[in-house]
């Protein structure tokens, strides 16, 4: 497993958008183009309206790759899914603040799992609710586009938030990471850095171009480095 130890820029390629006719081969096109961290989405059609993949798929790509696993639930109360999603491979697991009965309880579950913790903000929610768990997590993910479907527009008015985010980690946690998700391709993922992200999701514009490697070395390049 790829251990997160000096703080770098990645680019997260997000599974979602791949071609699951043909997921190993995708997969080994983004490890070629230097991606460390694969973005694993996962929906149970309550908390958003759609339904991904699970256990079992995580699982038999943890079992293939090396690639850091850094899973997004999308799930009601997912304190119920921590260890199974951890025993599955996952190395990060991000949860919604949004649906969580206890969040202090659910990042001390995933932390005793060995997995790293993140949360993540739904648009609507606003940065304020994140400053108390900020100290605790080693990521805050900010949604660029409501939650439950690839391909959508990237909401630049998620900006302020994303600078407000970036302050409380500057004061309370430098080490951890700022993850945007929704709509990151070349138009978009400047904004996002200077904004203060260094996490960037990045699913349709990656495995949605004919040039996969291409895609993600032009990312990488706008960004800095990989
Ligand atoms: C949406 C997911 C995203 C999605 C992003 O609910 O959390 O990770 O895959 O897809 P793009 O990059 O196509 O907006
Ligand atoms: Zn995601």
């Amino acid at each position: 497993m790829y251990e997160i130890s000096e703080k770098e820029i990645i680019i997260a390629p997000s599974l979602l958008a791949a071609d699951f006719m043909d997921l190993e081969s995708q997969i080994r096109a983004v490890e070629r183009a230097g991606a460390k961290w694969l973005h694993f989405d996962v929906m149970d059609g309550m908390f958003v309206p759609n339904i991904s993949i699970g256990i079992p798929v995580l699982s038999s790509v943890n079992k293939k790759s090396d690639i850091l696993l850094d899973v997004h639930l999308m799930i009601n109360d997912p304190i119920r899914y921590v260890d199974a999603f951890r025993e599955a491979g996952a190395d990060i697991i991000t949860v919604h603040l949004e649906a969580c009965e206890n969040v202090k309880e659910t990042i001390k579950r995933i932390k005793e799992s060995g997995a790293k913790a993140g949360i993540a903000l739904k648009p609507e929610t606003e940065a304020e609710v994140a400053e108390e768990f900020v100290r605790d997590v080693d990521m805050i993910l900010v949604m660029t586009v409501e939650p439950g479907f690839g391909g959508q527009k990237f909401m630049r008015n998620m900006m302020p938030k994303v600078k407000k985010i970036r302050k409380y980690i500057n004061k309370y946690n430098p080490d951890s990471y700022l993850q945007v998700d929704g709509g990151i391709g070349k138009d978009t993922i400047k904004e996002a850095a200077l904004s203060g992200a260094d996490a960037f999701v990045a699913g349709t514009s990656v495995f949605g171009a004919t040039d996969i490697d291409r895609a993600f070395t032009e990312l990488k390049y706008i960004v800095g480095k990989g």
